[in-house]
């Protein structure tokens, strides 16, 4: 299989996995597991799960990657549908779709969010209880990550440094947390599940490629807001300067935002190839998220 037929393949995969691992939409309370689902089945690239699936393969092992793919999607979604309210971004379109607080009701999205989150440890539990070194290894980067130093953390900040005047330090705290934290443990965590997860030096390795991955997601992410449409990216482009945001395209421009997009993303694949492995797909992933239109 060549790159694409293998990232549609492994998305299809993820949807499928995603469709079975929610309460189906009619359980108690529906109106809850409906909004769960619509925000999920909406799509979306399934970037983090693959990235799971893709460091797992590295060097894979007999242990199911699959799990920790869908608990990492689960928490992200909660982050969109909470990043998308109106008390945070304020945005009413999210994959290709009215954002969860309109299509249904503020307080149904907050608990939705609020769902999803417990959801992925549980999806955890299931998944790697019986091997509680690798299970407890994963609860770790997983609720880390999720935290307040980390994504909530970057969230908080983003909403606490709109209308200020851009600072590049704080930026910096911005992406890493609120963005380059998932990215990271994504890996990570598939790092882990592979037969070389109790090697440090490349865990260390691999903590380097995600956070600089992150760092290009983060910045290619603000230059499609202001390069892009709505509808090519299924959510309101031209949001962040209305908001008042900082980003790297407001602190050095499209063309400065670009340059760093590209540098990180060179670091990363450095940094990946120290890890080594079958990195080929991983290798050409990091380029499709540079070169990604939505
Ligand atoms: C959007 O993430 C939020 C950011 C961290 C920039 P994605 O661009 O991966 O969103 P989906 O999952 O494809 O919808
Ligand atoms: C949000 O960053 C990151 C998280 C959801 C944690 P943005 O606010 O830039 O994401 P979009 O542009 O709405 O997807
Ligand atoms: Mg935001
Ligand atoms: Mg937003
Ligand atoms: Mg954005």
């Amino acid at each position: 299989m060549n790159f694409s037929e293998k990232l549609k393949s492994w998305q299809s995969q993820v949807n499928q996995s995603l469709e079975d691992c929610l309460p189906g939409g009619k359980e108690h309370p529906a109106r809850l597991h409906e909004a769960m689902r619509y925000s999920m089945e909406a799509g979306g690239k399934r970037l983090r799960p693959i990235l799971v699936l893709a460091a797992n393969d590295l060097f894979p092992g007999p242990v199911d990657p699959m799990p920790a793919a869908l608990a990492i999607e689960c928490i992200h979604t909660y982050s969109l549908i909470h990043d998308d309210l109106p008390a945070m971004d304020d945005s009413d379109l999210r994959r290709g779709r009215p954002s969860c607080h309109l299509a249904f009701d503020e307080a149904t999205a907050i608990l939705a969010g609020d769902a999803l989150q417990p959801r992925a440890f549980e999806i955890l539990a299931d998944g790697y209880g019986r091997m509680p070194g690798l299970g407890i290894d994963l609860v770790k980067i997983l609720s880390a990550t999720a935290g307040s130093q980390r994504l909530v953390g970057g969230q908080m900040q983003d909403l606490l440094s709109e209308g200020k005047i851009p600072d590049e330090d704080n930026l910096q705290y911005i992406h890493e947390n609120k963005t380059a934290a998932m990215i990271q443990a994504s890996l990570l965590m598939g790092l882990r599940i592979g037969s070389r997860g109790e090697d440090t030096e490349k865990m260390e390795a691999m903590k380097r490629a995600g956070k600089s991955l992150g760092l290009a997601f983060q910045a290619v992410d603000d230059l499609l807001d202001v390069t892009s449409s709505s509808e090519e990216l299924g959510k309101n482009a031209e949001h962040d300067a209305e908001h008042g945001k900082v980003t790297w395209v407001t602190l050095k421009g499209e063309e400065g935002a670009r340059k760093l997009a590209t540098e990180h993303t060179q670091w990363a694949r450095e940094a990946l190839q120290e890890v080594g492995g079958e990195g080929e797909f991983l290798l050409d992933l990091t380029t499709y998220m540079l070169e990604r239109t939505s």
